[in-house]
């Protein structure tokens, strides 16, 4: 299995995009002194004098000929903390009197754990490096991992630690990486949350002490999210110093983001070190995740654009049609059964679903919950993954030959590694969940975790995934997973390698889907987590899309929304259009908003559309070809937030920029007009100033006078001015440019 992983990511990287920017990868033999360019971004660490890796700089791009002098460690502070603790290391072992975070931190059979790691060699590559540490006297050994993106300048860190020793060691703790930061004001961005509530932006200085954002929960979690942005002085969204980092796991994850007690920063990410514990028997490695780390001179929100093309370019899988393009194609337009009718769904309601979605110009139909096994409500069915015989007494074929007869694709929804306690799976395999022999099962709605780290659960999801997309013609899965761990026993195991699960269930979890992803090289498949709660780069290596929340209200979207593009491209961002008043917070309001407020992302449909109007379906039917038109600079084009719809704002706007500058999409929102005040003008940015852009409304007008073409200088620096008229609560307008 491991090698079909390795086959899977090298056949991605092979399609990866060839870079404009050629990248510097070098070392000075004379100095010890690593360095790392790409785009606007260098990074330089070294050997010091007592053979640490050190970090030397984390910034932007340094000239070529600066001649850098060997890393100098810091010194004492005082007795009380030894210059092993003040000199920011790249990976520090726990040991020698270090109290910041270490990032490895390892029990030597026999009680010792002082660990500390020294340089011992290194390979380079074009764009990176592999640096070789030891312990000083043991055979701990870690291999630092360093690939820098000469496009953007985002650098991938991860290690491997192996052991040596003639004697198992245990990984108390392990990080992907440390980065570090010189003393200066900084304010924290990270995203935290609820279910429904998801990607909220939250800033605050940075303070003496540690922050930490984790998951303890098994999975990624919709309570915090493995990303952070660190700003240089206060929040801004175009100018200042920004460094940002995202943590490619998602399983129990931590970043701590710490300010030592000489005003350094250190951020320490990988595995989640609570109740962890992995033991490396005798010549055995543990590869830790992925932390991907970047530097942007333009605000926030030239951090996020920079994330943004490097999921898109270098992160997200490509399908067989994909194969060899620089990036993947914007997401199909879908229609989603979910809302309309929940677990309700028959064939001759599903039939009648897609033929109005066919109406409306959509281009994939995807039913949602409820097709298999005794699954009538959310008591039963998960696990038993046959095609319910009450409700589709032909199987899926007759709906999914109906739904391409009527132009789309076809998708389905699967929630893999769960289980309910009323399910046959659950009879036969009582064992397969997570459990600890003799206590209580928690449940949470009603279903249990399959242990997936166990290799029978693991054949078993493959397997009937694998026979699901033989027999089907199926291009897309929407892959759910609706509640986090408890009482994580692996009791198949001997008691001290029993937390092997924490590491071994998620990669189980990624060797699945790279499996199927080779065996049925179409198909397309979106991380849901009853929402948001899988969204990170780990997943989004084998997935090509998410959930970002299961609050599908426009108005909550909006700040939903926002939040998301932080840490992730609106290429993977799904957004649905559902019905009025809003199931969550009863708002009404119209389809026009809540149409432009999903067009931001990548579009769907999920309201009941049995029930629409004639204008409702009118409505729709033409906003989604405008959309059509415009969507690949939506989702793969540079995003501007030009206003923040966050703490209440009365008004938010955004815009995009296709990558060639040759189409810019405008979209404004009203959260509800006070005294009568009007809409800011919109000073639009990222267009060629020298070039002519014409300006086309895809849904409501500008001031009278507004030229119907103008310069991007024009744009850029007078703006657009919206029609008087655009007042009220909750309206919303979207624009084009085209260069001439
Ligand atoms: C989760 C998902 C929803 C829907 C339901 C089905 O909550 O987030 O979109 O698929 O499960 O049970």
């Amino acid at each position: 299995m491991l090698k079909t992983i390795s086959t899977f990511l090298a056949l991605l990287s092979a399609s990866l995009v060839a870079s404009a920017q050629p990248a510097a990868a070098s070392f000075d033999s004379a100095t010890k002194v690593f360095r790392l360019d790409g785009g606007g971004a260098s990074y330089l660490f070294g050997v010091n004098p007592r053979g640490e890796l050190q970090q030397i700089y984390w910034g932007g791009r340094l000239a070529a000929a600066d001649g850098i002098p060997q890393a100098a460690p810091l010194p004492e502070w005082a007795s009380f903390d030894s210059s092993y603790s003040t000199t920011p290391q790249e990976f520090a072992g726990w040991g020698a009197g270090l109290f910041v975070e270490p990032a490895l931190k390892v029990s030597f059979a026999g009680g010792n754990r002082d660990l500390v790691l020294h340089y011992q060699s290194h390979t380079a590559a074009p764009e990176g490096f592999d640096v070789l540490l030891k312990d000083i006297q043991r055979g701990v050994f870690v291999t630092l991992h360093y690939v820098i993106d000469p496009e953007s300048g985002i650098l991938a860190r991860s290690a491997t630690i192996e052991n040596r020793e003639a004697q198992p060691v245990t990984v108390e703790q392990a990080a992907a990486a440390a980065w570090a930061l010189p003393p200066a004001r900084y304010t924290l961005n990270y995203l935290t949350g609820r279910w429904a509530g998801e990607w909220t932006l939250t800033q605050e200085a940075l303070h003496p002490g540690a922050r930490v954002i984790e998951s303890r929960r098994g999975s990624t979690g919709h309570q915090a999210n493995p990303w952070f942005a660190i700003q240089a002085g206060d929040p801004d969204e175009e100018h200042g110093e920004v460094w940002f980092g995202a943590l490619g796991w998602s399983g129990s994850w931590r970043i701590a983001v710490e300010q030592d007690q000489l005003d350094r920063v250190r951020v320490t990410g990988g595995f989640n070190p609570f109740d962890f514990g992995y033991l490396l028997h005798p010549g055995e490695r543990l590869e830790t995740p992925v932390f991907y780390g970047g530097y942007s001179a333009n605000g926030l929100g030239g951090a996020s654009r920079l994330l943004h093309r490097f999921e898109t370019g270098h992160i997200l899988p490509r399908t067989a049609a994909t194969a060899g393009e620089a990036l993947p194609k914007p997401r199909p337009v879908v229609y989603n059964s979910w809302e309309a009718t929940e677990f309700n769904v028959t064939e001759g309601g599903q039939m009648a679903l897609a033929e109005k979605a066919a109406a409306l110009g959509i281009d994939r139909f995807v039913m949602d919950d409820g097709w298999f096994g005794l699954r009538k409500d959310d008591h039963a069915g998960l696990g038993d993954w046959y095609v319910n015989p009450e409700k589709f007494p032909r199987g899926l074929k007759p709906l999914i030959d109906r739904v391409h007869a009527l132009g789309m694709d076809f998708g389905l929804w699967v929630e893999p590694e769960m289980v309910n306690p009323g399910s046959e799976l659950y009879r036969k395999h009582p064992d397969w969940v997570l459990n600890f022999p003799g206590r209580p099962r928690s449940e949470g709605r009603n279903q249990l975790v399959l242990n997936l780290a166990r290799p029978d659960v693991r054949a078993y999801v493959l397997g009937f995934l694998d026979k699901l997309l033989t027999e089907n013609d199926i291009a897309f899965l929407k892959w759910d997973y609706n509640r986090n761990w408890s009482e994580p026993g692996w009791d198949q195991l001997a008691p001290e390698d029993q937390k092997r699960v924490y590491v071994e269930f998620t990669r189980n979890l990624y060797a699945i889907l790279a499996e199927l992803r080779l065996r049925h090289p179409r198909i397309e498949i979106e991380s849901c987590s009853g929402g948001g709660g899988r969204v990170d780069l780990g997943i989004l290596r084998y997935v090509d899309e998410v959930w970002p929340s299961d609050n599908t209200d426009p108005f909550d979207r909006l700040t939903i929304q926002d939040g998301f593009t932080y840490a992730y491209a609106p290429q993977i961002m799904m957004a649905w259009v559902t019905d009025s008043p809003h199931w969550l917070n009863h708002r009404a309001t119209s389809l026009s908003y809540r149409m432009l407020s999903s067009m931001q992302g990548s579009l769907g449909i999920g309201a009941n559309i049995a029930k629409w109007t004639g204008e409702e379906t009118a409505t729709a039917r033409r906003l989604i070809a405008a959309y059509h038109q415009v969507r690949t600079t939506i989702v793969q084009g540079d995003l501007y937030r030009l206003i923040s719809p966050r703490g209440g704002s009365e008004f938010s706007a955004t815009q995009t920029v296709r990558q060639d500058k040759s189409q810019s999409v405008v979209f404004a929102f009203i959260h509800s007009t006070q005294e009568g005040r009007v809409f800011p003008a919109l000073k639009l940015k990222g267009l060629d100033p020298a070039a002519q852009y014409a300006l086309a409304s895809i849904e409501g007008k500008l001031r009278p006078g507004t030229p119907a073409s103008a310069s991007g200088a024009w744009w850029m620096n007078h703006g657009l001015e919206m029609d008087d008229g655009f007042r009220g609560d909750f309206q919303a307008a979207a624009f084009r440019l085209d260069r001439k």
